[in-house]
C-alpha cells in the first residue's frame, strides 16, 4: 500500500468523528485534502467549517461546505488535521505546509484534536522532522542564534511566505524530549509567531494508517 492509499484510509476513517450539523475545524495538508474529498462524498451535512488555511478554504468551498471565520464560533467539538510527526503521547510537529499558526488557532477552539496520519509519521521522540517556526522576518538572525544554542540548525524556508505574510524557520537537529517545555520556551522568544510543536494542543485521538488497517490511539 503506498503512502497516499494510507492517507486515504485515515481520511475515510475520520468521518466517524464528524458530528452531522456541527461546525468542524479543518486542518491543512495532503491528508486533509483527502479528508475534505471524503467528507464531500459522504453526504454528511455540516453547519460549516472553520479552516486553517487558504488552501483548505478553497477545497472546502469547492466541496460546497460553508467556511466560517474563527470569530464566528466560540468553540468547536472537533478539529481534524494531519501531522508531520506524532509521538506516543499525542504530541506533534506540524507546519510542514506552513499553516501552523492558523492550525494552532483553530485547534485551540476545539475540544478534541483528531490527528490523521500515515504510520511513517509515528516517532518515539519528536525532532527528526525539521521543526517549523513561523517568525517575524526581522528576528530571523537572532532566532537562528537562539536555536543554535539549543543544538539546532535553523534556516529560513526559501520562497515561503505564510498566509499571515510571515516567514518560516525550519530547525534541524533538535531532540524534543520535553515537547511541552520546549513549546512554552520557544513561544515566548521575541519574533516567534508560532512554534510547530503541538503539545498544549496535542491530539486526543490519532488515526494511524498502516498496511494492516487503521490504528486508533486515544490519548
Ligand atoms: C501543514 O502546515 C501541516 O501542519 C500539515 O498538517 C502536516 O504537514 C501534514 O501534512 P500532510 O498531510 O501533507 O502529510
Amino acid at each position: 500500500m503506498d503512502q497516499n492509499a494510507l492517507k486515504r484510509q485515515v481520511a475515510q476513517a475520520a468521518l466517524a468523528y464528524v458530528e452531522p450539523g456541527s461546525v468542524l475545524g479543518v486542518g491543512t495538508g495532503s491528508t486533509v485534502d483527502l479528508f475534505i474529498e471524503a467528507l464531500a462524498a459522504s453526504g454528511i451535512k455540516l453547519a460549516g467549517a472553520v479552516s486553517s488555511s487558504e488552501r483548505s478554504t478553497k477545497a472546502l468551498a469547492a466541496a460546497g461546505i460553508a467556511v466560517l471565520e474563527a470569530g464566528q464560533v466560540e468553540s468547536l467539538a472537533t478539529y481534524i488535521d494531519g501531522a508531520d510527526e506524532i509521538d506516543p503521547r499525542g504530541n506533534m510537529i506540524k507546519g510542514g505546509g506552513a499553516a501552523l499558526t492558523r492550525e494552532k488557532i483553530v485547534a485551540d477552539l476545539a475540544a478534541r484534536f483528531v490527528c490523521i496520519a500515515d504510520a511513517s509519521k509515528c516517532v518515539d521522540v519528536l525532532g527528526a522532522f525539521p521543526l517549523p517556526v513561523e517568525i517575524i522576518p526581522m528576528a530571523a538572525p537572532q532566532l537562528i542564534r537562539r536555536f543554535a544554542a539549543l543544538g539546532g540548525q535553523a534556516a529560513v524556508r526559501a520562497g515561503c511566505v505564510t498566509d499571515n505574510g510571515q516567514h518560516i524557520l525550519d530547525v534541524r537537529g533538535l531532540k524534543i524530549s520535553d515537547p511541552l517545555a520546549m513549546e512554552a520556551e520557544v513561544s515566548q522568544w521575541p519574533g516567534v509567531v508560532t512554534v510547530g510543536i503541538f503539545a498544549r494542543h496535542r491530539a486526543k485521538v490519532a488515526l494511524i494508517g498502516a498496511p494492516e488497517g487503521v490504528r486508533t490511539l486515544n490519548f
